[in-house]
């Protein structure tokens, strides 16, 4: 099987963990884009999402899906979106996609996240995936000293030969050379650092079930 018809596989398994008459929550990427069409399935027997990027709340009102403030919704039973890596306890790296703020804030709300990957996302241990780390731009250059003293090496992500420019207006940094072997505690120092928005680690808001797409099927990893 391609690795689009693993996404696409895992996509469509995410569907039965959607409660039907509830609010989802909708992440980002190209497996959660395959996440969405299967959506549209059931597009009349759920009052709408939450989305985590306006890429994806342009794809969910293009099937007719209502995408809702997070304000305005208290809390979510689920939380459907991909991963760059994911380990033996269901911690991540996110941010691939340059959403991973947005990503957080709606796992944080969701009382279950089920992620959806194909098997090349997981690791034994995260950090081969450059990092993701949304960043506010005056503080970039202290964040990559701060990087480089853990033996990182941090590059500010580009596009179009400038920096990328985030949904919140903010830059990316990609960190590379890291071994984050606790994530837990990797993600609580890096996130105390002056000028970083979001660290791409989801420890904390990390998956309660993964889905991983395999040339077998589909395998539920519950954490
Ligand atoms: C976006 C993300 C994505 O979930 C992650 O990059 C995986 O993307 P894809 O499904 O395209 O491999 O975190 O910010």
């Amino acid at each position: 099987m391609t690795q689009d018809e693993l996404k696409t596989l895992v996509g469509r398994a995410a569907l039965k963990y959607v409660p039907l008459g509830q609010v989802v929550g909708v992440g980002t990427g190209s497996t959660v884009n395959k996440f969405i069409e299967a959506l549209a399935t059931i597009k009349d027997q759920i009052p709408g999402a939450v989305s985590s990027s306006e890429a994806s709340t342009e794809r969910l009102r293009a099937i007719g899906i209502r995408v809702f403030d997070a304000n305005e919704v208290e809390d979510l039973a689920v939380y459907v979106d991909g991963a760059d890596e994911i380990d033996g306890q269901g911690c991540m790296v996110k941010g691939g996609g340059a959403a991973l703020t947005r990503e957080k804030i709606v796992a944080a709300q969701s009382r279950r996240f089920v992620c959806i990957a194909d098997e090349s996302k997981r690791v034994q241990v995260l950090g081969k995936f450059p990092l993701p780390v949304e960043v506010i731009p005056m503080a970039t250059q202290r964040i990559v000293r701060q990087f480089a003293a853990l033996g990182g090496t941090a590059r500010v992500r580009l596009q179009d030969g400038k920096p990328l420019v985030t949904d919140n207006g903010q830059h990316i940094l990609d960190v590379t050379g890291l071994a984050i072997r606790d994530p837990l505690a990797f993600e609580t120092e890096v996130n105390q650092w002056p000028g970083v928005l979001t660290v791409g680690v989801f420890a904390q808001q990390k998956a309660a079930v993964c889905l991983l797409g395999t040339s077998g099927g589909v395998q539920a990893l519950n954490f």
